[in-house]
């Protein structure tokens, strides 16, 4: 095991009716004026932001609103953000949503006390020193950015989709209801489980030795996000797998399970450049990307894929040679994301073959990868699996 600092201060508050604690919770964060960060509007239809709205009022914070976060958030909203808060002298961002509201709520946290623009802390001009407090009222299961170091933003002057992690970015609460997630079209949950799922298996593909207690977690999570997905996807009130996916993707994320080992991230890295140019969901992108990854680099280390495949994916050995049960675990999860509803090739998320040199071209450093590095011609290499699917 490596050595590793860990610190997940967010103030979890989990389970039914937790929305109307948003108040208190912003108080005893110390905010008294709160710019509220919501989407495209599923949280006005479902009465969730009156009601987060009213518990603001009820705990005497003042609250300035800013809807109209589309996914894979951009950085002209987050520019209107920080002006809003500038202009109104706000302390606190309160996210009402999911990745791309919390995302955005980060952003402008950064920007707020910084003279110059945002976006150099997140293309490595700068480095992020202070940043205004921030918490959650996360309705879905997906991202984690709920408990994570991290915020992935959109430049719209180049489709340059880029991440920043820092510990200011840990939310200091987070508010949980699985009833919020009741009313996501089944293609968003399909996505949200294939990006936790993702969260794990970028830090399960690994090359640090003995870490086997971080090894049973991640298997214990994957297990549990296999088993609860089609339950909730069957039923969109199913209170108990909605809550188990909910806490599995907060877990995912926060990195409780990548502590002390090297961790991989060249399938979001490639994901991240097909949602920037094709505009398509993030796990869309990783649905398309991670088994084509997997089929380029399970050669790297069989036994580690024959593990995933019998401990997570219950694949039976009969007989056969460690590279065939290797490449069965992965067939079953590209299985299990088609059961989903999710695609497939690059093709199915709006991706052509001839733009697969300029999508490499735009993958940060021009290179990716620790698990096996990846350079622009090992990950042209994957975007061609990825094509064929
Ligand atoms: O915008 P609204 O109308 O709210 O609709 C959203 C949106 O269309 C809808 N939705 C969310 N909750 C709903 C709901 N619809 C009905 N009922 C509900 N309860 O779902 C759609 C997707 O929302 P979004 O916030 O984009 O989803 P997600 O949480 O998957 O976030 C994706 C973003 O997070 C980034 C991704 O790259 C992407 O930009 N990520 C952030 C990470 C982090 N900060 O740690 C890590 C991840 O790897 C990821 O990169
Ligand atoms: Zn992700």
């Amino acid at each position: 095991m490596l050595n590793f600092e860990f610190c997940s201060p967010t103030k979890f508050v989990f389970g039914r009716g937790t929305q109307q604690q948003a108040g208190r919770l912003v108080r005893e964060a110390g905010g008294t004026r709160a710019l509220v960060v919501y989407g495209g509007g599923s949280v006005v239809r479902s009465g969730l932001l009156a009601q987060v709205l009213a518990s603001l009022d009820e705990a005497g914070v003042a609250h300035v609103e800013l809807g109209g976060v589309r996914p894979n958030p951009r950085s002209g909203l987050v520019y209107e953000g920080i002006r809003l808060c500038r202009e109104n002298q706000l302390d606190f961002l309160l996210a009402v949503g999911g990745g791309s509201s919390i995302d955005t709520a980060k952003a402008i946290a950064d920007g707020v006390p910084y003279d110059g623009d945002f976006w150099d802390f997140y293309c490595g001009k700068a480095k992020l020193t202070r940043a205004l407090p921030h918490g959650c009222v996360l309705t879905i299961p997906a991202a984690g950015s709920e408990g994570s170091n991290s915020s992935v933003i959109t430049h719209e002057d180049g489709d340059l989709k880029r991440g920043l992690s820092s510990e200011l970015h840990r939310p200091r609460f987070a508010i949980m209801n699985p009833e919020l997630t009741f009313t996501l079209p089944r293609y968003q949950l399909a996505c949200g489980i294939t990006d936790m799922m993702a969260h794990i298996m970028e830090r399960y593909f690994t090359n640090t030795p003995d870490v086997a207690l971080t090894d049973r977690m991640a298997e214990a999570l994957l297990l549990s996000i296999i088993e609860a997905a089609p339950r909730a996807m069957a039923d969109s009130t199913d209170y108990e797998s909605h809550a188990t996916l909910m806490w599995a993707g907060m877990l995912a994320h926060n990195n409780s399970v990548g502590v002390g080992r090297e961790q991989d991230w060249a399938s979001h890295h490639i994901g991240h450049e097909l949602s920037a140019r094709y505009d398509c969901a993030h796990g869309a992108s990783l649905a398309v990307i991670f088994p084509a990854w997997m089929k380029y680099t399970y050669t790297h280390d069989v036994a580690r894929f024959v593990r995933f495949a019998t401990v997570v994916w219950g694949v039976e050995r009969d007989g056969r040679s460690d590279e065939e049960v290797a490449l069965a675990g992965i067939a079953a999860m590209e299985a299990f994301f088609t059961s989903l509803g999710m695609p497939h090739t690059l093709a199915d998320v709006g991706g052509k073959e001839e733009d697969i040199p300029a999508l490499t071209a735009k993958v940060v450093n021009g290179k990716t990868g620790h698990f096996v590095e990846l350079l622009p011609p090992q990950i042209e290499d994957v975007l061609h699996i990825a094509a064929k699917g």
